[in-house]
């Protein structure tokens, strides 16, 4: 039906049509400007700058990077004025508008801002990435905007990353399980709902892991790798449903993955069997030319990408690109065939989100934006994102009446509780636009009393500001609390050289230790920032990630005990800036040759406390032989032995003892969230099927040896084989 409609439509179209079907512009473009190219109104479009590009050029996207943070009407009055535009030519192509919607619709006003992706990683429940991501949808569509740049599903394994926060941490299947959660939330059954909106893949393939840490610089990835942990994920979302992609900005092993026919076609389209349309990141097709002096000029730039199988051209301010294609197109260097196979791709996408039977949105439609109901599903999802990693002699929770010292550059701003893509692109103007949501200060001020809560900052992200007041303060408290880690930021501007916390920071903490006060640090931050100079002075450490918007309630409220935490760690935590290493290292990289060099993190991944203990007895395997037409069913109880109600994430690992690739230490290949009331035990039931412990041989092929295998959950073990 959907290629019916499409075909029979593209059979009418002419090039120039087709061409202006694989170009996306920026809003950017199209906004009102002063003589000096100033934009007047970040909401008031340029009708005569956006015929052009409609009337003109075709143009069959765009979208919106940046720009003020804007009401809902404002956002429904110009996606519908760009959408009638569209309308008015004779094909009655919608437009596709999409946007960074990646962790709610961060770009408009009063809508509800999630946990960052990194932190629902660390719930272990993707079941809450779906609910935030329906949300997210609902909210996206409110503004009639019906396709989203999320999820990302690059691996983060590489901490000095600034999009590390993007990503769901360093766990293969922990990737893939909340991606295609989250893929599943924003798109439902039916992407033609009005409650739903396209998700988009990003970035494919490579991106998370540049060698230098900075982003857009290369990656060294041999196939076999790729494969094994950065290919999974892909392939699982696409299996999900996903219909859009955006590919990696960088280069992969040498070449610009925009120019990599062998990632985009064959793997992504042919072996993944990819339906849906590819689209480029910023500016990234002329980049080819510009950055990765791989083509000559922007014409060869655009053969290079569409040749490669990138189908629309994020572009994303000028038509060099379309008039480049369709000389390409004239001249046999761009088959008609290409164009034909990209655009068929976009038009399914516009069919299948229901654009061409429901073009327009319906403002009465989204009477829950930014409400009550989802302020509260937003509090519970973040509530079990947070992580406790230390909590000496049961300091936390706090009681009530104690008094108090919140210090600390992260304590009194929103920009270190949302993130990057709140509001505008670095997030930088949370403080401004979220003043009805609290700070970790606001919020201990109201959950404490006022009158049991000081406050000195001590000091900023990069300088001692004044210490001694932190200092003195904290004479008069019983417990500091120390808010320290990271700003907002994302892409380029996040880059830096030393994963090291900054020094007025450590200064900050040194200082106060000297009082002799105990210290709970609260790390807000997008990237495990190590903290090994801070952290011996600590009395208890609670990881908050980026929470998003109810993010200083989360944390009061975790500090005195009406949150029980139960995040733990979605990537591990480094404890030494030069050994960065991931759970699943290799055999080879393992303590047992070097104790002293070895693996010791700050805090492992899967590591996270409650205020509840928890005991993990019987695991029992119902075979200690699996064959490939018969699973192992594991099973383990877990009892909550604390006295208050907990939920626990159990994890459970097999190790391959002998492969013809040297096997990682153990693998993640399960994972399970409950909630046990004091006192109660619930058995819990994993299976181990042949295909569980595949890997990529050295051939690319997925295999299965036999051999034999343990199986790890909490500190119990048994062995089978295969
Ligand atoms: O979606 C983003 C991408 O993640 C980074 N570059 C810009 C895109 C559109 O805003």
């Amino acid at each position: 039906e959907a290629y019916r409609f499409v075909d029979h439509l593209l059979k009418k179209m002419s090039l120039k049509e087709k061409v202006g079907q694989m170009t996306q512009i920026s809003i950017e473009a199209f906004l009102k400007t002063d003589e000096k190219g100033n934009v007047i109104n970040p909401h008031e479009l340029d009708l005569n700058k956006l015929a052009v590009a409609i009337k003109e050029y075709k143009v069959g996207s765009i979208l919106n990077v940046g720009g003020t943070a804007q009401t809902r009407e404002n956002w429904q009055h110009l996606i519908t004025q760009i959408q009638e535009m569209a309308l008015s030519q004779h094909l009655k192509i919608p437009m596709l508008y999409g946007i960074d919607a990646i962790h709610g619709n961060g770009y408009t006003l009063g809508s509800i801002l999630f946990p960052q992706e990194i932190a629902l990683a660390a719930s272990f429940n993707p079941l809450l990435a779906k609910e935030a991501s329906q949300v997210s949808a609902y909210e996206t569509r409110a503004s009639f905007i019906p396709w989203v740049f999320s999820p990302v599903l690059g691996i983060g394994r590489q901490p000095l990353w600034p999009r590390v926060w993007e990503t769901f941490g360093e766990d293969p299947l922990v990737v893939s399980e909340m991606g295609t959660a989250m893929i599943d939330g924003f798109q439902g059954n039916d992407m033609a709902n009005k409650y739903n909106v396209a998700a988009c893949m990003k970035h494919y393939m490579g991106y998370s892991m540049p060698l230098s840490g900075h982003d857009r610089t290369p990656a060294w990835i041999p196939e076999r790798e790729l494969r094994e942990y950065f290919l999974p994920p892909f392939k699982a979302a696409v299996d999900a449903g996903a219909l859009t992609v955006m590919i990696n900005s960088a280069e992969l092993n040498g070449v610009p993955v925009h120019a990599d026919k062998h990632v985009v076609t064959d793997i992504l389209k042919g072996e993944l069997g990819f339906k849906g349309f590819a689209v480029s990141d910023w500016q990234d097709i002329q980049y080819l030319y510009l950055r990765h002096h791989v083509a000559v000029d922007d014409k060869d730039a655009v053969r290079i990408a569409i040749n490669a199988g990138i189908d629309m051209s994020m572009v994303p301010l000028d038509y060099t690109f379309s008039q480049d294609l369709l000389t390409l197109v004239k001249e046999g260097k761009v088959s008609m065939n290409r164009i034909n196979d990209a655009v068929r791709r976009i038009l399914y996408v516009k069919y299948k989100l229901g654009l061409f039977q429901q073009p327009l949105g319906n403002a009465g439609d989204y009477p829950l934006f930014g409400g009550k109901q989802h302020q509260e599903l937003n509090y519970s999802i973040a509530s079990e994102c947070i992580t406790l990693l230390k909590n000496n002699a049961h300091i936390l929770p706090l009681k009530r009446g104690v008094k108090i010292l919140v210090t600390g550059p992260c304590a009194n701003t929103m920009r270190s509780l949302d993130g990057g893509w709140s509001r505008l692109w670095q997030g930088t103007n949370s403080d401004e636009t979220e003043k009805d949501k609290h700070t970790i200060l606001e919020a201990m001020q109201q959950t404490f009393g006022h009158e049991n809560i000081t406050y000195a900052p001590g000091v900023t992200f990069d300088k001692e500001e004044d210490i001694s007041d932190a200092v003195a303060k904290a004479k008069d408290a019983d417990v500091i609390v120390l808010c320290v880690g990271e700003s907002s930021y994302t892409e380029n501007p996040g880059n830096i050289n030393d994963l090291t916390i900054s020094a007025p920071q450590i200064a900050l903490a040194k200082a106060l230790s000297k009082t002799g006060k105990p210290i709970v640090m609260v790390l807000t931050e997008g990237r495990p920032r190590v903290v090994s100079a801070i952290e011996p002075f600590t009395s208890a450490v609670l990881d908050a990630f980026y929470l998003g918007n109810q993010g200083g309630d989360i944390i009061a409220n975790t500090l005195i005990g009406k949150i029980n935490p139960s995040g733990k760690m979605p990537y591990t935590y480094p404890r030494y800036t030069n050994s960065l290493m991931n759970y699943y290292r290799k055999y080879t990289e393992d303590t047992t040759f070097d104790t002293a060099a070895g693996y010791h993190p700050q805090w492992e991944f899967g590591y996270g406390l409650s205020y509840t203990t928890f005991k993990y007895s019987n695991l029992q395997l119902n075979s200690d032989k699996l064959a490939s037409n018969k699973p192992i069913k594991v099973s383990v109880d877990v009892s909550n032995t604390g006295d208050r109600e907990g939920k626990e994430s159990v994890l459970m690992y097999v190790s391959d003892l002998v492969a013809s690739i040297t096997p990682e230490v153990k693998r993640l290949r399960g994972f399970e969230k409950i909630d046990l009331k004091p006192g109660e035990t619930q058995t819990i039931h994993f299976i181990i099927t042949k295909d569980k412990l595949s890997f990529i041989n050295n051939d690319l092929k997925r295999v299965t040896e036999p051999g034999k295998f343990i199986v790890r959950i909490a500190d119990l073990k048994a062995e089978f084989s295969y």
